[in-house]
This record gives structure tokens, sequence and C-alpha cells, in this order.
């Protein structure tokens, strides 16, 4: 038997019980009801993100995910009813011309032009080239892209499926059926979806001092030297510390998920921030660990999550002045003990 010690991922942190170490999210078994195959998705957070909403007193009125991208989280969060709207905001223009075709009531044709397309490698570059003439058509060019492109990446450099899955080259992952559905299904929710295309942290400023407003934000990453955040997203160059400065004046409620990089535990603990690590598959299905940050973890407790010993972060500057006093005072001899 191998005496290989294990080494955890995030040493200052110890396992609520080693023995029922956290299963990662079966992704397949969450309701898919975007129209991307997003990378850096967030379908298996989805489990969660229930169970956060499920463990407010009141329901809140809007989510805000100021990061849109694919969206699954703001569909889920309206087609399962958990909030009465939402607003996604997204940068890039490919994008967000889909949730803006989306949200001006396109999406009966996107269903239409998706299930007529005859799709061969010629056809892709043809309609991919075209220069687009309305936002509907600029919105079918990007599902097109995200469907027959490499990893769904729609960033500068990306290009088209060569074998695909099976061997299936630029069709492996076209559906035009499922596909066509769910942008049916979009049209029922239209009413309640926002959108603007916009930088993302404006609209955390703009709603932080409304309590009934939750915020899911999941922004891109690249900090630290992780480059990965370049090769995926158009858009990725974010001030963290503003970021994080803005969530704290969050009235409401938020959550933030990031790459489980040491710059961002950093930077939770300076602002006082709670951390937990989620388990989760990549597209490789290689399992990662995910970190989520926010104000107040403690319904995840109840989760086999990873946890920071007590102490670390999220103590209020006055409790912790208080310990250091207390650490003080216990270290001070008393006169008796005095040799
Ligand atoms: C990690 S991805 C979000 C993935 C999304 N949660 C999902 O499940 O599909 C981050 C997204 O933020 C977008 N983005 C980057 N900078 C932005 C900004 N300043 N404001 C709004 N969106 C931005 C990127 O284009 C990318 O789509």
């Amino acid at each position: 038997m191998s005496s290989a010690k294990q080494e955890f991922l995030f040493p200052e942190h110890e396992y609520t019980t080693r023995h029922d170490s956290p299963k990662p999210v079966n992704v397949a078994s969450v309701p898919q009801r975007s129209p991307f195959r997003y990378p850096g998705g967030k379908t298996w957070f989805v489990p969660t993100f229930r169970k956060w909403i499920g463990s407010m007193h009141q329901r809140p009125r809007l989510l805000v995910e100021p990061f849109a991208g694919g969206g699954i989280i703001s569909l889920t969060a309206l087609f399962e009813d958990l909030v009465d709207s939402v607003l996604m905001i997204e940068l890039d223009e490919e994008i967000a011309a889909v949730w803006q075709a989306v949200v001006h009531g396109d999406s009966k044709w996107l269903a239409r032009r998706i299930l007529n397309f005859e799709l061969t490698r010629e056809t892709v570059l043809d309609a991919v080239s075209a220069c687009a003439k309305s936002t509907r058509e600029r919105a079918f060019q990007t599902v097109l892209k995200n469907r027959t492109f490499h990893g769904g990446i729609l960033a500068d450099g990306a290009g088209l499926l060569k074998y695909g899955e099976n061997g299936k080259g630029i069709r492996s992952r076209w559906y035009p059926g499922t596909l066509a559905r769910r942008f049916e299904n979009l049209d029922v929710v239209r009413p309640r979806i926002e959108f603007r295309c916009e930088d993302g942290l404006r609209a955390v400023r703009e709603y932080a001092s409304a309590s009934d407003v939750v915020f899911f934000i999941d922004p891109p990453y690249t900090a630290g030297g992780k480059k990965a955040g370049r090769r995926l997203y158009r858009h990725c160059e974010i001030d963290h510390e503003d970021l994080f400065s803005a969530c704290e004046a969050i009235r409401g409620d938020f959550i933030l998920t990031y790459d489980n990089a040491e710059e961002v535990r950093a930077l939770a603990r300076r602002h006082e921030f709670q951390m937990r690590l989620i388990p989760m598959t990549n597209t490789h299905h290689a399992r990662m660990e995910e970190l989520v940050i926010g104000k107040n973890l403690a319904w995840l407790d109840g989760l086999p999550a990873v946890r920071e010993p007590r102490g670390q972060y999220g103590k209020s500057k006055r409790s912790t002045k208080r310990s250091k006093a207390q650490a003080y005072r216990k270290k001070k001899p008393t006169p008796n003990t005095r040799k």
C-alpha cells in the first residue's frame, strides 16, 4: 500500500470530516436552460445556489448577475421561480447580442433559424464571417460559433472544432432541436429579464443599498499569473479589489465564485468575508474545488464543504481587538506567579 502523505490543496483548511469528503455535483442532474455551452459555466453551482436562496427569510425581489456569460444561474432562478426578476450584465458584445435578442422577443426567430440551418463546415464559415445586419443575426452567429468552436470559446484566436466528440467534427455540439426548445422556453421568462451590455461593477454599485436584491458574481479571473481567463474571454481585466470593496457595501446578500487561489483568499480575508470550497468536476472530468465567498455562509455549514479554521477570517474588527486583548491578558504573568 502506498504510504504517500496526502497533500491538501488548501493547507490552512481543515476538512469537516475527512471520511465524508465532499462529492462533486453531477451536472447531468441539473436542467440545462442556457443556449450556451459556456467556458467557466456554473451549472455545477446550481444545487448550491438553490440552497442559498432557500436559506433566506425573504424571497429576493431581484437577482443581479454582473458577469452573466451563459447565464445558467439567472435562468435557473427564473425557471424555478426563486426570484421575481433578474438583471443580467455581460460586456462581450457577441454574447450580449444573444441576450438582447431574447429580451427583444427574437427567441422564436432564433429557434426557427437554428432548425432551418444546414450545418456544414462551409455554411458555418460563411455564416460566421458575414456582416450581421441585425442583433438577432449577430445572436445567431454567436450561437453557431459557440456550438462549433473549440470549447465553445468565442474569444479571439478560437477556431472551429476539427474532430469534436466521437469524431463527429463540427456537428458534435450542434443539437438544433434542443437549442430551438431552449430559445422557445426563454421566451416564456423574457418579461422577467433585464439585460445590459456594460461593466458589471456598475450594477453592483447601483443596487448595493437595496436589501431585497441578491448578487451572483462570477468574474473572469486572471490574477496570480493564471492565464485561463485571457484565453477564454474577450474581456477579462477586472479590478478585483474594487469588486470586493463594492461587495462590502451590499445590503442584501451576495456570492462570489473564484478559482481557489491564494491571492483571492487573501482578498477575502482582508475584506472579512467568509469562504468555502465546493467540489466540482471540470470539462475534462477532473475533480477540482472552487472557492465560494460571501459575508455569511452559515447556510453552507450543513454541506460537506471545506472551511478555514475559525478565527482566520470573517471576524469583526472589534472582536479581533477583544481577542487580542484577551490573549495579552492571558500571557501577562500575575504578581504571585512572578518569580
Ligand atoms: C466566468 S465568466 C461567467 C460565466 C457564467 N457564470 C456562466 O455560468 O456562464 C465571466 C464573464 O464575465 C464577462 N466579463 C468580463 N468583464 C466584464 C465586465 N467588466 N462586465 C461584465 N461582464 C464582464 C466575460 O465576458 C465572461 O462572460
